[in-house]
């Protein structure tokens, strides 16, 4: 009852004010809707500078995905030369060769969980491949190496890789006749740490795979990818895995921590004893340039199957779970990545 008594005098209160108030209010109203108007227009107009100042940082074959290219021509000579000391053991004294490791029959990787170490040790990472290496401004599992040389040379000296040193390697090239006419005629200073760099990077350029279906299917080729591939490709996209796996090398570009949206050791399918300082790495996002080829997955090969990667990629990288028919869509796709091998490199 008190109620109604006040409503009809707030009423006759508002009725009473002068007309100014009125006026101001219908004012404020048409500002308001003006405003709400140009909104886009002044966002829009605001926005659009500071796209473009962002766009040039990353050169353009790394904005979107693009086909793959065939790999520039170094002397022949060289490669050949370096093709034959990637696959000699004899450069390390624990009788190794890069192609211990870097398996060609496995796409450049080795078919384990992780690598070999020291002893019967094992090394924490699983063998990246060297396919493609040489496209990905960023090497190793972390990234943290930027160029082929400097990773040549931590690999040479790494105790748990080719556990070797330079003066090792030039010693023992130097004692093989075949070795020093090849060197000498390539190289003026003949066998130098310079010319085995020179000879074994000319070698990894030439490691790139253009010729998968989905680099035809990117030239036009439209029949050379299924319908399941191309929705696969389009799942690819539309769930965001491009905004990380970009660029020719679908990946190898940009570094990211492991476990954005969920903790993948909480679950318990990476070994539990890792501290948890360690668990949140950030990890290089791999190439998957034939991907299908290279399993076991992930940094440390903990996972066997392509269809589980890209389970626990939805979950931890996007937040999503992805219903099973999305999974093989995008496995299907992610097969039409695999292009044959480089004719040096069987
Ligand atoms: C005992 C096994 C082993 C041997 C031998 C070996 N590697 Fe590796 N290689 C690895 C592992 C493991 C990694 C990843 C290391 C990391 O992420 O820190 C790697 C990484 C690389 C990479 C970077 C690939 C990428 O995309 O990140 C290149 C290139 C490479 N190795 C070339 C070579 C060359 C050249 C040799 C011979 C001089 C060689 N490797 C010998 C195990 C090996
Ligand atoms: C936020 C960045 C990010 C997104 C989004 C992302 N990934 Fe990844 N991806 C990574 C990183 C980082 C790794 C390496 C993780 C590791 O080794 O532990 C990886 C690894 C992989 C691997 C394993 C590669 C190998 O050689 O071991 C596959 C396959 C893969 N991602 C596919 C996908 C698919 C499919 C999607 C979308 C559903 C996706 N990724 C979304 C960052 C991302």
């Amino acid at each position: 009852m008190a109620d109604f008594d006040v409503k009809p005098s707030v009423i006759d209160r508002v009725r009473d004010r002068p007309r100014r108030l009125q006026r101001l209010a219908v004012l404020i109203v048409i500002l308001g809707m003006g405003l709400a108007l140009l909104y886009p227009l002044l966002r829009d107009r605001h926005g659009a500078p500071i796209e473009v100042r962002d766009v040039p940082r990353l050169p353009p074959e790394n904005l979107a995905v693009i086909p793959l290219a065939a790999s520039p021509t170094d002397d022949p000579r060289r490669v050949a030369l370096g093709r034959r000391l990637f696959f000699d053991a004899r450069l390390s004294p624990l009788g190794r060769s890069c192609g211990n490791c870097h398996v060609p029959a496995s796409y450049g990787t080795l078919r384990a969980a992780r690598s070999p170490g020291l002893g019967d040790q094992l090394d924490e990472f699983n063998v990246p491949t060297v396919l493609n290496a040489a496209l990905s401004p960023y090497l190793g599992w972390k990234g943290k190496i930027t160029s082929l040389a400097d990773q040549l040379h931590r690999v040479i000296n790494n105790p748990r890789h080719m556990g070797s040193n330079w003066a090792w390697v030039i010693e023992t090239l130097s004692a093989d006749s075949d070795y020093r006419s090849r060197f000498s005629a390539l190289y003026a200073d003949g066998i130098t740490r310079s010319s085995i760099t020179d000879a074994i990077l000319a070698f990894e350029r030439s490691l790139v795979t253009p010729g998968a279906p989905f680099d035809r299917y990117l030239r036009g080729e439209f029949g050379a990818l299924t319908s399941e591939q191309i929705a696969g490709y389009e799942l690819f996209k539309d769930y965001g895995c491009i905004a990380c796996h970009q660029g020719r090398n679908l990946g190898g570009n940009l570094i990211i921590r492991f476990g954005i949206l969920e903790d993948p050791f909480k679950d318990g399918f990476f070994d539990a004893a890792t501290p948890k300082s360690k668990r949140f790495l950030k990890l290089r996002v791999p190439s998957l340039r034939n991907v299908a080829k290279t399993g076991p997955y992930l940094h440390d090969g903990s996972v066997e199957t392509l269809e589980e990667v890209v389970r626990l990629m939805a979950r931890y990288q996007l937040g999503r779970e992805m219903p099973e028919e999305d999974v093989r869509r995008i496995v299907a796709f992610l097969h039409s990545l695999t292009a044959p091998l480089p004719e040096n490199f069987r």
